[in-house]
């Protein structure tokens, strides 16, 4: 027979147990975009099997869980944000088995698994789409979209005047000259759905339940703040919609309806065993409005894009800091940060480029990875990769470039395969001979790839893999304490986490002296300890652990 715990033994357990059931709550997360991260099968993609065989570098990078793009199956008009079956892989990704020798093979090395749920619309080619469309208007089966009659005496006009994220008339009539109209926010092959019908709503439970089952850990919900949209469906009167995104509201986005499903999904990710969490990917105009998605019986996390969007500036980036903090207080939900993903032009590039940008990029981890609650790394973050900035016209993908009449290049710039070694294309990404990559990647990147980076204790990844050990070591990090800002001098950040623990970033362009806080732990660049100060280059920051008085 076991002995009984003795009380210190119960309570350090118990502790124990909170901390492993709140992962999500100071958990760093690698972003994986499935066909630029690792091509398992040498056709240029990348794919189920290339994560797998590159999931003992994500665990030696030290971080606690992946989230996975969608790898359903779809016609990829939005790179596999078009789904067409929601409960299949995309043979150019792999197969069911794949993901589910993924899952098991991550939780074996202690690193969860994140999968992406697209809810505000499927592909053009989901079966619900083409019975919609060999079905009468008014029937059953167009109702689950956003099927509308358009305006003018033949209804050659469309419905409303909302515009697609993505460029030109949110509607596309189903026939080029008759017939209804189809509301579609993002490309003419990714139709809305209708919320607003109760088997949509059934269907996504029973797909959440589907991914639950085979193990994930949570979802990353596309466009949480999709979904409903006014019934009115109303004129906005103005062109440029898309630039309100995130600042004004929109009658198509952050309804309040939007949390009753995931009051929903909450019910259903608590019914199940572990902690399963939902992050929203939600642009909203303010804090407040992020906070509502957070709320105890609703989602876990919430991208913070305010903060992906400052600028690299002391006070911008106190101001973002400080909001997010506030905002999120009275949901008690862990602040997120990050700095780019899929989306964006990766943050080298945003700050400025070449060795400035990379300078400013390496002490912005350590900023964000100081922070109180959980961090997003989108990969190649770690290996300090530029946006490419000279894909040719030719190769671009991104539904933007056709939609945007060739004005906007699109996505494809930060979407570029990761060179994992070697001296030359495809870097490694690939078996070699394998076929060209999906989009080319640059001669230059011979130096940024893994290999080139493990070995030097000065580059990128191992900045990376010495601040996330440190981050699961040092027990003020994480979620564990709060920030205490400590005076600065004009562009610089510095801040106190617990008692043992300072942060210092100096964004300005020339060095700065700072008093000398401790030793120091981890540096992003130059820092010298002279007659007792800091002397922090420009555009660096350091971690330093601070004695007990
Ligand atoms: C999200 C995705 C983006 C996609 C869009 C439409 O914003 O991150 O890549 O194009 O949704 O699904």
């Amino acid at each position: 027979m076991e002995a009984p715990l003795t009380l210190r033994q119960s309570r350090h357990l118990e502790a124990a147990e909170r901390t492993a059931d709140r992962w999500w709550r100071d958990a760093v997360i690698y972003q994986v975009y499935v066909r630029s991260f690792a091509d398992g099968n040498g056709d240029g993609v990348g794919d189920l099997l290339g994560i797998r065989t590159r999931l003992p570098y994500l665990h030696s990078l030290g971080v606690d869980a992946l989230w996975i793009t969608p790898f359903y199956e779809s016609p990829m008009a939005d790179g596999g944000y078009d789904v067409a079956d929601y409960r299949a892989v995309d043979p150019s990704f792999g197969t069911l088995g794949d993901i589910d020798a993924l899952v098991r093979e991550a939780h074996a090395l202690g690193l969860r698994v994140i999968v992406d749920i697209v809810p505000n619309h499927t592909s053009d080619r989901h079966a619900w789409f083409r019975e919609a469309l060999a079905a009468e208007p008014g029937s059953a089966a167009r109702d689950r979209y956003m099927f509308r009659p358009g305006r003018g005496t033949d209804g050659e006009l469309p419905p409303n005047d909302w515009e697609s994220v993505f460029g030109g008339a949110a509607w596309t009539r189903e026939r080029p000259d008759s017939g209804e109209w189809y509301l579609h926010l993002f490309a003419p092959e990714q139709p809305d759905l209708n919320w607003h019908n109760a088997e949509v709503r059934a269907e996504f439970l029973d797909i959440l339940t589907f991914w639950l089952r085979l193990g994930v850990d949570g979802f990353r919900v596309d466009v949480a703040h999709g979904m409903f949209k006014d019934p009115a469906l109303a004129d906005i009167g103005r062109s440029g919609q898309i630039a309100l995104l995130g600042s004004e509201a929109l009658p198509y986005f952050d309804r309040d309806e939007v949390h009753e499903v995931y009051r929903e999904w909450r019910a259903l990710l608590d019914s199940f065993d572990g902690d399963r969490i939902g992050v929203a990917e939600a642009w909203v105009p303010s804090a407040e409005r992020l906070a509502r998605y957070l709320r105890g019986d609703e989602l876990h996390q919430a991208f913070n894009f305010h903060y992906l969007s400052a600028d690299f500036e002391a006070g911008a980036l106190r101001e973002v800091v400080d909001a997010t903090v506030a905002g999120l207080a009275p949901v008690d939900a862990p602040a997120t940060w990050v700095l780019s993903n899929h989306d964006v032009t990766r943050h080298v590039t945003r700050y400025g480029g070449g060795a400035l940008g990379l300078a400013r990029a390496r002490a912005a981890a350590l900023l964000m990875l100081a922070l109180p609650g959980s961090a997003y790394i989108y990969q190649g973050d770690e290996l300090g990769l530029p946006e490419v900035t000279d894909l040719p016209d030719e190769v671009l993908q991104d539904p933007q470039w056709e939609r945007s009449g060739h004005t906007e290049r699109g996505r494809d710039g930060c979407r570029v395969p990761i060179p994992w070694g070697g001296q030359e294309p495809p870097f490694g990404f690939g078996a070699p001979g394998s076929s060209d990559t999906w989009l080319p990647m640059p001669a230059s990147w011979r130096d940024l790839t893994v290999e080139a980076q493990a070995g030097d204790p000065d580059s990128t990844l191992s900045l990376y893999r010495r601040a996330l050990r440190l981050r699961r070591e040092l027990a003020a990090l994480g979620d564990r304490t709060t920030l205490r800002w400590l005076d600065a001098p004009e562009g610089c950040l510095v801040f106190a986490r617990g008692t043992g623990f300072v942060c210092a970033v100096n964004t300005s362009d020339a060095a700065v002296r700072l008093p000398a806080y401790g030793d120091v732990l981890l540096a992003s660049g130059p820092v010298d300890v002279e007659d007792g100060a800091l002397v922090l280059a420009a555009a660096t920051a350091v971690w330093c652990s601070v004695p007990h008085p």
